[in-house]
Formats: C-alpha cells, structure tokens, sequence
C-alpha cells in the first residue's frame, strides 16, 4: 500500500528553517488554463538554520519556466527542478534575489488547493500546503514574508482582482483589454494565509470606524444577483468586529477587509489576511433559503474567520502541530461570542452535543489522535473535530481553572509576546502560568493524551454527621500510539440541589471560589459539611470538561435537577441521561419497565407544562431524544442499529402520545406572525413548534402528516418549510413523495437549497434510500465535483442514516466505498473526509463489522491512493 512509503512528520523532528524570504512579489496573469506566476523572493540564510544547507523550495504539480537569482538566469546544471520541488544545492550565503516563474492550469485544478476556478471565478486555498501548487516556496507556518501581489486579467471576464492587505494601485495593462491590480499586505504572513481572488462578481460593503478610529471598509463579494443574500453576514461580521474590541481589546488592522463566497470549496472557510474566502454556503442567507441554524453557521463562522485576525495571522503556528493553537483558541471565541449574541446555556448545549457527536466519536475511533498530534502523513487529515472543537474545551477549562480576569490578563501577554511571531502552544501555555504564577504542566497534557477520560462519581449522605461526600474515580482508555494513560486536571464545576428546589447550603474547601474543583489524581473524595436533607449533585455544571461521567443516581433524583437545578446545561443533561438510560435498555434487549418509560414522559410533560414557555429554544433541546449514532457510541460495542431505531422511534410515540396536550398547545400558540427574523428568541419558538410536530407526528402518523403538510403549504420561510418536509420524510407515503417532488421543482436553480433536499432524502430510514440517493446522483444539479453537493447527498448518507449506511447486507458500506475512490481522482481531501464515517465499524455488531471491514480492504488495495485517503483508511484499519 502507497501509505506505507509516505513518509511520517514528527513534531519531534522539527528545526527552523534553513533559509527565511522576508519579501514577496508576485506577478499573476490569470489565464484559465495557462496561469503565469512570477514570484520575486528576497532570501536570507536563517541565522538558526544550518550553515551550508542546501535550498529546497516547496512544490506540487508545478510546471517551471524559469529561475533566475540576482536577476542571472540559471542553467540547468544550477538546480535541479521536479514539479514538488526546486532545489538549489549550492545558494549565496548572504541575502539574494531568486525569480521564479511557473505556470499553472487553474481549470483542471480539482483538488480545490492552490489556485482554481469555481463557477467560472478564479480563487485560492492554500492552508495547509496550497501555496506550493502556485509557485515554489518554503511553505511552512514560521517562514513569515511580507507580500505585493500583482494580478492581471482580461477586463470583461476578470473585473474584479482581490489580494491581500491594501490595495496600493490598478489600472489598464498594456494590452488595453487587460487591467492589473496591485496588493500589498504590510503585515508578515506565512504563505498559508496568502490569497488571490479574480471574477465577475457582486458587492455589499459598509463603513467601520475601529475604537481607535481608524476607517475600514468592510466589502462580501458574491455571485451577481445574490447580494440581497449578504446582508446577514456582513451584519454579523460587523458585530463580530465590535465584540472582539470589547471582549478581547483587539482591532483590526489593515483599511479594507473583504469576503468573498465562492460555491467550490473543500472547509468551511478561511482566514486569509484581509480577504477571508468562504463556501458560499456560509455567506449566503435569505428567509426564503436558509433556515435558523444556517443563519446560525453564518453567524459563527464569519465570526471565527475574523477572530483568526488576531488568533492565526497576527499570531501563527510554528508548524502544523500547532494547529489548535490557532483552530481551538478561535473556535473558543467564536463560542464566546454566539454565547453573548445568544442564549449562553442553549449555545453550551448545542456545542456540547456536537462535540459529543463528532469529537467523543472520533475518540473512541481508530482515528483518535491528541489534540496536538505528534505525527502526521497529510495534514489536511488533522482538520479535526479533536484539534477544533476539543482544542476550544482546553481554552475553556483552562478559563475556568483561572478565572476571567487571570485568563484576559494571560490572552494580553500571549498577543504583547507573540505578535508577528509564528507561537507555540507553549508559548500560549507560559502567558497563563506567568500572569497566574500557576504551574500548568499537568493541565497541558489535555495538548498531549487523546481519548475521552470517564469518570465515575459516587455521592454518600450521612445523616447524622450532615455530611455529603463524593468519590471520584478517572481512566482514560487506550487510544492508538498511547496504551497506558495518566490522570487528567479535570476542572468540575458542581453544585448541590435539594429535592424540592430549597437553597441548600454547602461548604467544601476543596471547591473553590466560583464552585469548581481541580481533580487531578486517579482518584480523590470530597465532602461536604452541614447539609441538610440528603442532596442531589449535580456536577460538571456547563459541562465544564469533556469528559464521559457516569453517576450512580437513580433516575428519580436525575430528575430532580431537571426541575431544580439552577444550571440550565445540567436541567438537560439530565432528561439526556434518563432518556439515554432507557433507550440503551431498550436498544440492546434490556427490559425497561413501562412505568419507568412512563415516569420519563411524566417527567417531561411536567417540564412542558412548567416554564417551558421562559425559553422555549431550551426547551425544544429537553425535548428531543439523543440520536440513533449517539445512542450507538453509548452502547459502544456490538451495535445493532436496526434495534437503536426501534427503540428511538417508539421512545418519540410514547412522548407524543402522553404529551400530546402540551406538544399540540406548543404547536398551536408558537406559530410565526409578522415577517421572519432569525434572531435567537424567533428561531427558539420554531424549534421548540418543530419538535413538537416530530414528536405529535411520531404519535399519530395521520395527525403528523395532514399538520405537516398544511405548513408545508403555508410556510413563510425555510426553517418551518424545511422541518415540515422533514417531518414527512419520516411518515411514507403520497404527501411525502409529493412534498418532496414541489420542493425539488421549486427550488431547482438554487443549489444550496437542494442540498437541504438532497439530506433530508438521504437520510430516510428506508431500504429504498440507497437506490433513491443512486437516482439522485443523476440529478441535474448533482456534481461530483462540488463538495458541498457531495456531502449533502453521499456525507449525509454516511453519516446521518445509521440504519441504511449501516445496512446488515454490506451494500451502503460498498456504495460509499465506490464513491470514495470516484472522489479520490478529483478531490482526496473530500475523499478523505467521506471515508471517516467508517470511524465506527469496529463498534458494529459481528456481521456489519465484517462488511464495513471487507469494504475498507477493498479501498485499501487500490494502487495510487492518494496520500489524504491512503492515510485514512490504514489508519482505520489498524
Ligand atoms: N483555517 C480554516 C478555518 O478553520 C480551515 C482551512 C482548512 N483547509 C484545509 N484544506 N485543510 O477557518
Ligand atoms: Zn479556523
């Protein structure tokens, strides 16, 4: 297998760079299929680096036409040039001039890395290693260059040419058809964050004035006849601008910051300086196509490419280890911000599901890695939901350990000592411990250990003495590369509840201040003095770590903190627990007794019937059921999903039915009036209305169907009309086929609203799914060659329908296996990222573990894998 030869990078290998370019000029004439780069690189020999090194630019697939240094063109005995490299053995050992052209075909480039077309427009990806496929360079993170950047194309095709930083001039070039402009980004930049845009395209803009004064003009570029969709997310970058002054005390820096959205793109989005490039996915919203939580996504990702500003440009990674450094911190604050934006507690629990989903999934997996790895085959590999999202939860332990004035003080030292450096997460670490005087040295193996630590905790009441203590116990399993693992510094928050929602008074020195204790050993107790009656506990309040507890409470007293805690996270994670308790029970051939099934819906009922209505966002999050994949990793090992979906479906009739007062009063009194607004109180009362739809429909399939159906027909926006239709995809049957077919006619020219319809198709629990995604592949607006059509239909496929991916006949396992290697020749990173929703097949009962095995073989034999897919799957199987 080609995996085994690619070489391994170890973070143990680094050293700096042999030779450093602190300036660039790039001359760019755009062509579609004959792209001339001229790269004029000012290099020095690196003081750090070895004396009589060699020279050894960085290439991939690149055509070179010349070489030229201090303006001599060389010979070909002078170095020696490969389309992944340009390598010079014997360079000047004082600064020199090398002029470099090459050419590119940015038509046939598929791969979406480096410079390529989407929809006729020419844009770049260059994180991690795009900007080698432009021209030759030291493309690593800590090699930081100040760039000029001079594009050129055909007027009439090409109007607008975008870099990064300002724009210094432009004009008419020579041949008159043809107009140049020229970009020059006074801040140093590694060569990941360069970017280069050209297209016919719209512009919404709006004046800035930053808190020190200075004017900006913040511009979204986007597809001609879209820019009425922009309007959201220029708005919420704006106030992502604001938020980071207040919240942070960080500015923007540069006179213009552009966006363009283009619809080719492999991420989400990135953060190139002063022009962020984005899936127009994330950029483009109306009431009409995008629902609540793509207004969400908007919101948080414009957010996140801004807070990069800071957290990534101005501040970078040393190299790719570092990744969370800039991914982790960023996505912390763009938390932070949704939270302030919007409700803290619904946001906390929305983060935590999606952790759970994606982050504790990938832990348990083969493809479980620390959030700082130590080795890597293909970095574009390690954009994972470890390094972000789990990297975010250490930023955030790390605050709550500290506090929030420690930990501002600490984010100020980290910028004051960092700027227009390439850091560490040391460095990163160190700001904290100096402003702190604290030793972080145990709290930093969170960077170092994968996997999900468990922890059990056991409560004792004794009533005589008034005492309440708590054992803690914690392991973390066995992940690859680590068979033994050492105790974590486990931050808990806690608290204690009395059973009728009474304050309670308890002192523990242990539990400091802001009610959090550091539990850092394998084990540790605490105890609790002068309480009265017996309590419940409730712990890691906010879930304030990312770890798996398990808590010897009965179900009865869970419940009691669904009613009284004074932490909202905790009021749902208990309904979570309770529900995922019966529903384990019953995946997996337990017996649960009916009256406790019962006393669950009583419990819930009760809720509805409570204070639902204060908010009604947290209470569509009580009253939806774990999901069949999370059910799946709870059960862990030989899963059956065919039994997970029974349990779950007759789980949502049960509720339906014994609620049904409440969830028909919900529907009733929660309708939309007046026009459609995505703020966050709008957007609960449509959720908390959709949710108990799914539930009345899961009841009564004709109730369901004919309710689901008038707001199909009625809806005023995409949030009411995509749930309606979501609920019908649940209930087979002619309303459904109809609905689906009005809404694939209605929305046939726009892209981004079929793929909405191309999930919730691909996700019906139905035998029949796997032939109706087949046929949709034939679907006009389908493309192979578009990633975010390949996820909707063939991602969601994988990862959203557990029962038919997942089919005990092999067949949804051997059909993803066939469209990864489809995938495989234009675009490995999408490939690649297919490919992880085998994660799971180990946990599969015997006879699904099989097929999912023989698939991944079959994939593995392949000759010329690519490096991101070759990768994926030896590590899945290993
Ligand atoms: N830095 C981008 C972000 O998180 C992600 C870009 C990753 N792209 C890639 N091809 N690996 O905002
Ligand atoms: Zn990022």
């Amino acid at each position: 297998m080609r995996t085994e030869t690619t070489p391994i990078v170890r973070l143990e290998d680094y050293r700096p760079s042999d030779f450093l370019i602190d300036r660039v000029e790039l001359d760019v004439r755009l062509h579609p299929t004959q792209t001339r780069i001229v790269a004029t690189l000012a290099i020095r020999p690196n003081p750090e680096g070895r004396p009589d090194a060699p020279l050894v630019l960085d290439g991939d697939e690149l055509n070179l036409n010349s070489v030229a240094l201090d303006g001599r063109v060389l010979t070909g005995e002078e170095f020696e040039a490969s389309p992944h490299a340009l390598t010079i053995a014997q360079p000047p050992r004082q600064p020199f001039t090398l002029t470099v052209e090459t050419e590119v075909n940015p038509t046939a480039n598929t791969k979406l890395m480096g410079l390529y077309r989407s929809s006729g427009n020419y844009c770049t990806q260059c994180e991690a290693e795009g900007f080698r496929r432009i021209t030759y360079f030291l493309d690593r993170p800590d090699v930081l260059s100040v760039y000029t950047t001079r594009i050129e194309a055909e007027r009439d095709e090409v109007p607008v040419l975008l870099g990064n930083g300002n724009l210094v001039e432009s004009g008419a070039a020579d041949d008159p058809n043809r107009h140049y402009a020229v970009w020059r980004d006074p801040y140093p930049k590694p060569s990941y964050l360069f970017a280069l845009v050209g297209g016919r395209l719209g512009r919404v803009a709006k004046a800035f004035k930053t808190m020190s004064g200075r004017e900006v003009e913040l511009a979204i570029y986007v597809e001609p006849g879209k820019e009425d969709r922009a309007g959201y997310a220029l708005d919420a970058l704006e106030r992502s601008m604001r938020w980071d002054e207040r919240v942070f005390g960080r500015e923007y820096d540069l006179d213009v910051f552009n966006i363009v959205a283009v619809s080719d793109f492999n991420m989400g989005a990135m953060e190139n300086k002063g022009l962020n490039i984005f899936n127009d996915k994330y950029v483009l919203a109306s009431p009409e196509t995008a629902t609540d939580m793509d207004y969400a996504h908007i919101e948080a990702i414009i957010a996140h490419e801004y807070f990069h500003n800071w957290t990534g440009n101005r501040v970078t990674c040393r190299d790719w280890f570092q990744l969370c450094l800039k991914e982790g911190l960023t996505v912390f604050r763009d938390q932070e911000f949704s939270s302030d934006e919007r409700s803290r507690p619904v946001h906390r629990i929305a983060e935590v599901k999606t952790l759970r989903a994606r982050q504790f999934l990938e832990d348990s997996s083969p493809l479980a890695h620390p959030v700082r790895p130590t080795q890597y085959r293909e970095i574009n590999n390690f954009y994972t939901a470890t390094v972000y999202e789990k990297g975010a939860e250490i930023v955030r332990m790390l605050k709550t350990i500290i506090g929030a004035d420690a930990f501002r003080r600490g984010m100020d030292l980290y910028f004051e000592r960092c700027d227009g450096t390439a850091a560490t997460v040391e460095d990163f670490l160190n700001a904290f411990a100096d402003v702190t005087g604290r030793d972080l040295s145990h709290f930093a193996r969170w960077y170092e250990q994968a996997g999900t630590p468990r922890v059990s905790v056991k409560g004792h009441y004794d009533e005589a003495a008034r005492t309440y203590r708590l054992d803690f116990a914690q392991s973390t399993p066995p992940t690859p590369g680590q068979s033994t693992k050492q105790p974590m510094a486990i931050p808990v928050a806690l608290g204690l509840v009395s059973h009728d929602g009474s304050p309670l008074s308890a002192a523990c020195d242990r539990v400091d201040e802001r009610g959090v204790f550091l539990f850092d050993k394998a084990s540790d107790t605490i105890t609790f003095a002068e309480v009265s009656p017996k309590p419940v506990p409730s712990l890691f309040r906010g879930f304030s770590a990312p770890v798996k507890v398990s808590l010897d409470l009965p179900n009865e007293e869970l419940l009691v903190l669904l009613r009284h805690d004074t932490d909202a996270f905790n009021r749902w994670q208990a309904a979570q627990t309770v529900a995922m308790r019966l529903l384990v029970a019953l995946s997996t051939g337990g017996s649960v007794a009916d009256a406790e099934a019962d006393a669950f819906s009583a419990a819930l009922c009760s809720f509805m019937g409570s204070d639902a209505f204060t908010d009604p966002a947290f209470a569509a999050l009580v009253i939806t059921l774990p999901s069949e994949a999370d059910i799946a990793q709870e059960i862990g090992k030989d899963v059956d999903p065919d039994a997970i979906h029974r349990a779950r479906s007759a789980m949502r009739r049960r509720i339906g039915a014994g609620c049904s007062q409440h969830l028909r009063r919900f529907y009733e009194s929660l309708a939309d009036s007046g026009p459609y607004s995505p703020d966050a109180a709008s957007a609960g009362r449509r959720a908390l209305r959709n949710a108990s739809l799914d539930l009345l429909a899961a009841a009564d399939p004709a109730e369901g169907e004919a309710l689901a159906t008038a707001q199909f027909d009625s809806a005023s926006n995409m949030t009411d009309r995509l749930a309606s239709l979501g609920v019908l995809t649940t209930l087979p049957g002619q309303a459904r086929e109809d609905a689906l077919a009005r809404f694939g006619e209605r929305y046939r020219n726009e892209p981004l609203v079929l793929d909405k319809w191309f999930t919730l198709q691909a996700a019906i629990p139905e035998d029949e799914t796997l032939e109706r995604v087949k046929t949709l592949m034939q679907h006009p607006a389908f493309s192979m060659a578009n990633p975010n059509r390949v996820r909707s239909l063939i991602g969601s496929f994988a990862m959203l329908n557990q029962v038919q991916f997942n089919r005990a006949d092999g067949a949804g396992y051997r059909f993803l296996a066939s469209i990864v290697l489809r995938a495989d020749e234009l675009n490995p990173q999408l490939a690649a990222r297919l490919l992880t929703a085998f994660s799971t097949w180990r946990m599969m009962e015997n006879t699904r573990r099989g097929q999912a095995e023989e698939a991944l073989r079959s994939i593995a034999q392949k000759p010329n894998l690519s490096r991101d897919v070759g990768d994926i799957v030896s590590r899945s199987l290993d």
